[in-house]
């Protein structure tokens, strides 16, 4: 990695967390060429997307899809942006983001923040074409037919995006996660998926679209959405979203904050609820595993429980895009130690 950019990085540590991230995202035009130097069986292929490694960026960070180009040039293999809702939202007020560094996490409670659906289109439409883009879309805070909205937003994106994530788990926008309940999660899955079959590219093909679940789902929830996700014949989960919990282990002074907690406490949780949706949907589903990656160890054990994909945000944030080829490197440490001769020889084996 450049100095200039280890640098960069931790100048944005000395900033209030929310400025810190705007100006990383201006400053991201300026991104040099990091393309990692990726080791041989990392390459994937997740619901029909071949991604040149398995680590992608999670949704949040590039909202309003404006920083794709310096995203794509740091190296991820895929960039989820969003969350993008039909009309534009200024979100809660601020301050609304945390950083818990002793903990390694975030605490944030955004609220959508951004800029709305034609803004987001406007930049899809002059994409960096060497990079799997996804779009990730949620609803307007006040809106009161969740199942159209939703719809409006998969109609608009499905053409300028590689796959469409379905965001029902945002602890910051009141009644949100109620969706992931069967009968509206239905309507909310048939609704996007009629969109989708109105979207088949030259070669027949239709665009995967995966839904975006929270950690905080008890066993019973987290199997009925599984098996809702197959009915509605989706391509299939990102596990997970932010939680609500507060681990006894979280020192950081922001830690009684209002929000959805991220980085390294939602690790454990989110790779066993991975695991277990995972076991559920026996190979009917594909799975992107987030939530407290922060190591090829940390990557290698949400392949074992069941992802295909994996995406960070929380510890990039901490370490910067160094992070990338440490993470890969680390992963084909142990893909080799095990006898695994790819990614996807691993996938599932450990659930
Ligand atoms: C500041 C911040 C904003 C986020 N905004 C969104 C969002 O708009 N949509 C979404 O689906 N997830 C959002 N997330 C959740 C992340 O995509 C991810 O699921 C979560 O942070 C767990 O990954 P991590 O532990 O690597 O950070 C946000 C996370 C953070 C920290």
């Amino acid at each position: 990695m450049t100095a200039g950019v280890g640098l960069a990085t931790r100048l944005l540590r000395l900033l209030p967390a929310e400025t810190a991230h705007d100006l990383a995202i201006r400053a991201l035009v300026l991104a040099p060429r990091l393309k990692p130097d990726v080791p041989d069986g990392l390459r994937v292929r997740l619901a029909g997307l071949d991604l040149a490694h398995p680590l992608g960026l999670a949704a949040g960070f590039d909202k309003n899809a404006a920083a794709l180009d310096g995203l794509a040039r740091l190296g991820f293999a895929c960039i989820e942006a969003g969350t993008v809702t039909p009309r534009p939202q200024a979100g809660n007020p601020k301050p609304r983001l945390f950083r818990l560094a002793e903990d390694a996490a975030i605490i944030n409670r955004m609220g959508f923040n951004n800029a709305g659906l034609d803004a987001f289109a406007k930049k899809l439409e002059v994409r960096p074409r060497d990079v799997v883009v996804g779009a990730n879309i949620g609803i307007n805070k006040d809106e009161t037919d969740p199942a159209s909205a939703y719809a409006s937003g998969a109609d608009r994106l499905l053409p300028l995006a590689d796959y469409l994530a379905v965001n029902v788990s945002s602890p910051n926008t009141p009644g949100l996660r109620d969706l992931q309940e069967r009968r509206a999660l239905t309507g909310v899955l048939d609704a996007v998926t009629a969109a989708r079959d109105c979207h088949v590219d030259a070669g027949g093909r239709r665009r995967p679209i995966f839904l975006k679940v929270a950690p905080d789902l008890d066993d019973a929830a987290a199997l009925a959405i599984v098996e809702t996700a197959i009915e509605a014949a989706i391509d299939g989960l990102v596990v997970a979203n932010t939680t609500l919990g507060r681990p006894d282990s979280l020192i950081g002074e922001a830690r009684h904050e209002t929000g959805g907690l991220s980085g390294r406490p939602l690790l454990t949780p989110s790779t066993r609820l991975l695991a277990l949706m995972a076991r559920h949907a026996t190979g009917r589903l594909a799975f992107i595993g987030v939530g407290g990656i922060g190591s090829g160890a940390d990557a290698y054990a949400k392949i074992r429980a069941g992802a295909t994909a994996l995406q960070l945000y929380t510890a990039f944030v901490y370490e910067g895009p160094g992070i990338i080829q440490r993470i890969l490197d680390e992963l084909a440490e142990c893909l080799a130690r095990d006898g695994f001769a790819d990614v996807a020889a691993a996938v599932g084996t450990g659930i």
